[in-house]
């Protein structure tokens, strides 16, 4: 492998080329893959349509670069560390033998049951190994993935099933996650009352809660295998794929309207996480590294299976939560299983950094050389909790900026590479050309100024389109500014040229690092009974980053707010799921407007905040006493 970069100056010398001779640059960092035809052209771009096409011609399988080609000289290396839930069940461990023997053999049960290339198969499981198998073996037999978070409710499920017209579900009987058993065949069973499109649901054995299994479309993981077992169908040939054939599709929520399923293709995905990986972390032999990210979301996708894979690495599956059975429950697993490298969340920090360091003192983390930040603006109080007493001052942050489109890593610091900052996502990765806008569009030049960040230049992970809706990817993400993909965050850059994401600049809000668009928290909302309007806004958290707070306008006054405010959040519950439950909720008369009808959500969103003596200018609201009302009873 020739494409890690080793020193500052290395580091200068790739993003100058990156810049200069982009095809040239990436074109010798995708000679370290295995194709089964190299490309015909590096690149193909416009950002009007927009079509991006990179290592045109080329074809290969992903799983073969994932596992195949380390059979030779890491057959017996563990591939997936997976640790369960509960500490006194026993972890496992597969090497990449392992791991591609069970890939084969499930891929030749999606192939026995009658998927095919370019099919779509919904995911939702728990983090158990099977996951990644699952994940894995859509790819081999080149089926589209499309994984779903354990906690989305069993409408998400169905829109997203009907989105992408799903032929196959594969989840299983239940979920272990701390304290509860999260019942995953229960859920998908209510989604499949509205899903005509899925003819067979594969289900893993796991928690064994009883659950219905109906006759012809569900059966059993364990007997699916025996059977392809049993057939003599061992081995499975990797499909020839296309570079630019879509590998996966995740949702994710944007400012308007239901979620849309964000595209990425196979070969600039490979190529585009391994390189990430490989160089943001400094992976090196032997090393095991730990992403506590969900599967569930691109994190767990990008660094969890694909980038860790294809670097041959050792990645570690984690079942549980942080928190339980106590808060020390991470610091336990780097300890028993010597982990290097810690990948996780400022959200996850900011409770472990709550709970105290009695969870950590007793626990051996001299093996951590790298951690990691993801999801949402570090704080510096958790920077400096994480940095002082998990990395005991020698480990260096990468606090990596990127996003679901982006499909890798943009902005963070090379681990040992590029000096770290508190709460600073620091420098652009080679390859990734940004550019600050205001409002208009126009570029803000220079260091020490703030705008929209933008990016200018394609890059191999980045989104193809939303599936099903091209217009749709157009519209959201290049029609904004012309000719640039618009990412969403404000951005400063400061005096050293760094660069620090300040947040979303639209109705998008960061959860515990899941984004979460308000107007979908409104339309549920607002399918509550009593409910004529609402507005969501997000408002600081401080273990959440953002939570959810909702005003909202009932037709007749409740006698029992406090069961009404519970029934509403249950119905959230019901449509979204528990992660998109309001934290507070305000009922009030009415909501500010303009006379044109707009909300206006500055307003309100200083309210939330708590900002009450700043809302600015007021005067074309249609009726300011509403603001009053709302200040007055404000929770
Ligand atoms: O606002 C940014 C924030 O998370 C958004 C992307 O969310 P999602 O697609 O769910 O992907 C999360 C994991 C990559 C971004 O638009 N965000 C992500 N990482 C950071 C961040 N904000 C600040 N600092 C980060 N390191």
């Amino acid at each position: 492998m020739n494409f890690q970069i080793k020193s500052i100056e290395e580091y200068n010398a790739a993003y100058q080329k990156s810049v200069e001779k982009p095809e040239e640059f990436w074109a010798e960092i995708a000679e370290n893959f295995q194709w089964k035809k190299k490309w015909d052209k590096v690149l193909d771009w416009n950002f009007k349509e927009p079509k991006i096409e990179w290592f045109k011609g080329a074809k290969l399988n992903i799983t073969e670069n994932c596992l195949d080609r380390h059979l030779k000289d890491k057959a017996d290396q563990p591939a997936i560390i997976w640790e369960a839930n509960d500490p006194t069940e026993h972890h496992r461990v597969l090497t990449y033998k392992q791991l591609h023997q069970k890939v084969c053999l499930f891929s030749n049960v999606l192939k026995n049951n009658g998927v095919k290339k370019g099919d779509r198969v919904c995911i939702y499981m728990p983090m158990v190994p099977e996951l990644a198998i699952a994940v894995l073996a859509c790819a081999r037999i080149g089926a589209i993935h499309s994984v779903v978070f354990g906690g989305f409710s069993a409408q998400s499920i169905a829109d997203r099933i009907n989105d992408a017209q799903c032929e196959m579900v594969i989840t299983s009987d239940g979920g272990f996650r701390g304290p509860k058993d999260i019942p995953l065949k229960n859920v998908i069973d209510d989604a499949l009352v509205q899903c005509c499109s899925v003819k067979t649901v594969i289900v893993l054995t796991r928690t064994r809660t009883p659950i219905s299994m109906i006759k012809g479309r569900d059966k059993w993981w364990e007997d699916e295998i025996k059977k392809v077992e049993t057939l003599g169908l061992i081995d499975c040939p990797a499909e020839e794929m296309d570079a630019e054939d879509e590998l996966f599709i995740l949702y994710t929520s944007g400012s308007t309207g239901k979620p849309k399923g964000v595209v990425h293709t196979t070969a600039g995905y490979m190529v585009y996480t391994a390189y990430t990986f490989q160089n943001v972390f400094q992976y090196q032999p032997n090393d095991v590294y730990f992403c506590t990210a969900d599967i569930g979301w691109i994190t767990g996708h990008s660094y969890i299976i694909y980038g860790p894979l294809a670097q041959g690495a050792t990645t570690l599956m984690f079942e549980g939560v942080p928190t339980y059975p106590d808060a020390g429950r991470f610091w336990d697993i780097v300890d028993k299983f010597k982990v290097n490298v810690l990948y996780t969340a400022p959200t996850a920090i900011r409770s472990l950094m709550q709970s105290g360091l009695d969870y950590v003192k007793d626990k051996d983390l001299s093996s951590l050389k790298v951690l990691g930040s993801v999801g949402e603006p570090i704080n510096e109080e958790a920077w400096n909790w994480y940095n002082e007493n998990i990395g005991k001052g020698k480990c260096p942050i990468v606090d990596t900026w990127w996003q679901t489109e982006t499909g890798g890593i943009m902005i963070s610091p090379l681990a040992n590479i590029i000096k770290t900052k508190p709460c600073f996502a620091t420098l652009p990765l080679p390859g990734v050309q940004l550019m600050l806008v205001d409002e208009k569009g126009d570029e803000i030049k220079g260091n020490g100024v703030s705008g929209n960040l933008c990016i200018t230049f394609p890059w191999p992970g980045m989104l193809r389109t939303t599936y099903g809706d091209h217009e749709r990817c157009r519209q959201t993400y290049f029609a904004t500014y012309e000719n640039k993909y618009f990412t969403g965050d404000g951005c400063m850059r400061d005096e050293d040229g760094y660069y620090r994401i300040t947040g979303r600049v639209d109705d998008v809000i960061n959860v515990s690092g899941h984004r979460i668009g308000t107007a979908e928290v409104e339309n549920a909302i607002n399918m509550f009974t009593d409910v004529v309007e609402s507005a969501v806004v997000g408002y600081p958290h401080e273990i959440k980053g953002q939570g959810i707070y909702a005003y909202v306008i009932l037709n007749k006054e409740s006698d029992d707010e406090e069961l009404t405010r519970k029934d509403i959040s249950m119905t959230v519950s019901r449509i979204i799921g528990a992660i998109a439950r309001p934290e507070k909720i305000q009922f009030v008369k009415g909501l500010p407007k303009t006379r044109s009808g707009k909300i206006m959500r500055r307003i309100l969103r200083k309210i939330a905040e708590g900002d009450v003596a700043n809302l600015g200018d007021t005067s074309t609201l249609l009726d300011p006493t509403v603001v009053e009302d709302i200040k007055n009873n404000k929770i």
